[in-house]
């Protein structure tokens, strides 16, 4: 580890020096930061994409609908929350959770990044498409359209060794468009195969 530190004084670190960011204007909207929570031993990490409204009043990820979206997609994959890491590509709200803007994902990434080298998962899932974008770029594979690439292992290799990507739709549809629902529990049981197949659960 870094200067001796461990993954908890890196995280903990982290966590303060992003509770202090002015990187972005999003720093003005939030009530808290939502750095991310979980298992930094995690061999599999979630990555959506910026706080809602109950998460910006928490301070945790993934709590409010789609939170409850994504605890059912984490049951039907056979993983428990506390067995994985859940973050986010945006730390702050924005207004009204609007999409994060191209240079709000610049300005945050970098902390992403870091949480990524600290855990060292080895199984990536973004959840959306601008996790997806952002993950997918950063391991050098080539960008689609979620809809033509959800639900699929993409091996890609990482300074700490090999890593799959595997692109999730962002649980929030399920909330909204008819249909998505069994389309996201469909890639539920698909990732779960391939944790199972290489022993991940
Ligand atoms: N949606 C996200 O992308 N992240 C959260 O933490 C909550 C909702
Ligand atoms: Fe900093 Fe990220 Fe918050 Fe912007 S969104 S202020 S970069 S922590």
């Amino acid at each position: 580890m870094r200067g001796g530190l461990s993954k908890e004084e890196l995280m903990e670190d982290l966590a303060r020096r992003v509770a202090e960011c002015r990187r972005c204007p999003l720093f003005k909207h939030r009530r808290r930061v939502v750095v991310g929570e979980g298992n930094l031993n995690a061999l599999v990490m979630f990555v959506g994409e910026a706080p809602g409204y109950y998460e910006d009043l928490k301070g945790r990820p993934f709590v409010g609908a789609a939170g409850r979206v994504l605890d059912r997609l984490l049951e039907e994959m056979g993983l428990r929350r506390e067995e994985v890491y859940i973050g986010n590509v945006v730390k702050c709200r924005p207004p009204g959770n609007r999409d994060p803007r191209e240079e709000e994902i610049e300005a945050c990434s970098p902390y992403l990044d870091e949480q990524l080298e600290i855990i060292k998962p080895r199984v990536i899932v973004p959840l959306g498409r601008f996790s997806t974008r952002y993950v997918m770029t950063k391991f050098g594979l080539r960008p689609a359209p979620i809809s033509r690439i959800h639900g699929r292992p993409y091996e890609a290799s990482s300074p700490y060794g090999p890593v799959i990507v595997f692109p999730f739709y962002h649980p929030a549809v399920a909330l909204y468009k008819k249909g998505m629902e069994e389309a996201l529990f469909e890639d539920a049981r698909r990732l779960r195969a391939v944790l199972s197949e290489r022993g991940y659960i």
